[in-house]
């Protein structure tokens, strides 16, 4: 692993946010007989990643100034991986988008978990996340019958 923990950083800002806007597509889309239940859920689930993609950048800037912040790679990265989904409005293709954005995300935290320079403070912000995304990913397990 040759990345720096700036660039892991800002490179799970921008999966997040790129997840964020994801999973609000899949909040509007969403149609079925459990619409319901899907539409607060795929919420809870969006607003948890904007949360997180909010507390990352944050520490990123704190930890490594303003310039290790760079909105446009965000963008370009969001686009990218908004660019390669098809998003449907059948609940279990959502789901299974969910379940590759969420095991993404706990990737992207063992990665800085491994960086020699990720504090402590650091790994204690991203596991949280990893255990809130791991809690998602039991919940979408259920609901789509694969456990
Ligand atoms: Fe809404």
């Amino acid at each position: 692993m040759s990345h720096h923990l700036p660039e892991i950083l800002s490179k799970f800002s921008g999966f997040l946010r790129a997840g964020q806007i994801i999973l609000q597509h899949a909040h509007h889309k969403v149609k079925g007989t459990a619409f319901h239940s899907d539409h607060e859920f795929f919420k809870e689930s969006y607003e948890a990643w904007g949360d997180a993609f909010d507390g990352i950048s944050e520490r990123l800037i704190g930890l490594y100034g303003n310039n290790s912040y760079q909105p446009e790679e965000i963008l370009t990265d969001t686009q990218k991986l908004i660019e390669a989904i098809d998003l449907s409005a059948d609940p279990n293709a959502l789901y299974d988008i969910q379940l590759v954005l969420e095991q993404g995300l706990c990737d992207i935290v063992e990665s800085i978990c491994r960086a020699t320079e990720c504090t402590e403070g650091t790994k204690q912000l991203v596991g949280d996340e990893a255990n809130k995304s791991e809690i998602r990913i039991y919940k979408v397990k259920q609901r789509c019958g694969k456990l």
